[in-house]
């Protein structure tokens, strides 16, 4: 079996927790036999000022031919002037949109020993595993007509287009159908049906679907307002919760909070399974580039590495080596180890390469 991954490590933060899994996949390689065969390429601002575009076709092209995608973070204020056509993030939509990734999986979980790093009641996220699944290659992010032009009257208006189709809905819902039958099998569907009809062909498609395989799953639904509410009241509440492009943005930054730092999340986005159940795949932590703290060694790796596990376990099958790795974090964050962004009184602050260093050890002692 290939094992070929496309690395695009990107801007700002991206380069330096991207490094963190080079040491980590070399930590594979020697210990368990499991090479990956790494390329690098540049995505983002970094594309931009070495090619002028944020994205070349030959890196597409290798994205393509890749396994699987390991995406660091793009963009920054350095960049905040260029055409909206050639921002950093317009190649991120462009990869996940030629490659077909319409399955985005952000899975937001409390490790015991960050219960108290969230800004919410311990009570209130202790033992939190909930399974985001957001549309991503539909939705207002992609829906024509978009664009800014100017009326007659010289004011001037600007037009994004929410649309989806049924199969854009099946597809995605039966992916959260899929993951909930391995978890509590619940999944909640979240739109805005009263007030948006692409919401209530969403609630109906997704009512379709279940009724005709998935009967065994509970399922229920839920208005975009309320569930942003339901999150931070009682988020335990939710097994799997499948929604669309704009509001699964927004919704995954609300529960990854909850964890106590978005540096914790990491995600895949899957696209269809072929003949051979193996799907196109980019893995990327949910945080952004973080310019403020980049190139200071400070930048939590965990959602990254976490990432470079989804990519073993979705892509590979490696579950074993998957959980050998979360299991090395969840260790290290017990034993006290903090980057700033989750530190807390009587924990050891420590740099990005002080915690790869850390997991890399555990790593060892975990197999010995
Ligand atoms: C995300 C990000 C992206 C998005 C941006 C960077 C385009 O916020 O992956 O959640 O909106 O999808
Ligand atoms: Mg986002």
């Amino acid at each position: 079996m290939s094992r070929k991954v496309l690395v695009l490590a990107g801007d700002g933060i991206g380069p330096e927790v991207m490094h963190q899994v080079f040491r980590v996949a070399e930590w594979f390689a020697k210990h368990r036999e499991m090479a990956f065969d790494l390329s690098n390429g540049l995505i983002g601002g970094a594309a931009l000022d070495a090619h002028g575009v944020p994205m070349t076709d030959e890196t597409l092209a290798d994205a393509v031919a890749a396994d699987a995608v390991l995406l660091g973070a793009v963009g920054g204020p350095k960049w905040d002037a260029v055409d909206f056509s050639l921002r950093p993030e317009a190649a991120l939509l462009a990869l996940r949109q030629n490659l077909a990734v319409f399955a985005n999986l952000r899975p937001a979980i409390v490790f015991p020993a960050l219960a108290s790093a969230s800004t919410l009641k311990t009570e209130v996220i202790e033992g939190l595993d909930l399974m985001i699944v957001r549309e991503l290659t539909g939705g207002i992010y992609f829906g024509q007509p978009r664009g800014i032009e100017t009326l007659p009257d010289g004011q001037r208006r600007g037009v994004n287009t929410q649309v989806y189709t049924t199969s854009e809905i099946q597809r995605v819902a039966a992916v959260a159908f899929e993951l909930a039958e391995k978890r509590a099998k619940r999944v909640c569907s979240v739109e805005k049906a009263n007030v948006m009809e692409s919401g209530r062909l969403w609630r109906e498609e997704v009512t379709a679907l279940h009724a005709q395989r998935f009967g065994h799953i509970e399922l229920t639904h839920m208005y975009a307002d309320n569930c942003a509410m339901q999150l931070v009241r009682n988020p335990k509440q939710f097994d799997v919760i499948v929604t669309d492009n704009l509001f699964g943005d927004m919704l995954s930054d609300e529960a990854a909070m909850l964890t106590g730092s978005l540096g914790m999340l990491p995600s895949a986005s899957l696209g269809a399974a072929d003949t051979s159940g193996r799907r196109r795949a980019v893995y990327e932590p949910v945080h952004g580039s973080a310019p403020d703290i980049a190139g200071k060694d400070m930048a939590n790796p965990i959602a990254m590495l976490l990432s470079f596990a989804m990519m073993q376990r979705y892509s590979f099958g490696l579950t074993d080596d998957a959980e050998l790795l979360e299991t090395a974090i969840r260790n290290v964050l017990a034993g006290g180890m903090r980057t700033s962004d989750i530190m807390s009184p009587g924990m050891a602050r420590v740099s990005t390469s002080v915690m790869g260093d850390s997991i890399i050890r555990e790593l060892g002692k975990l197999v010995r």
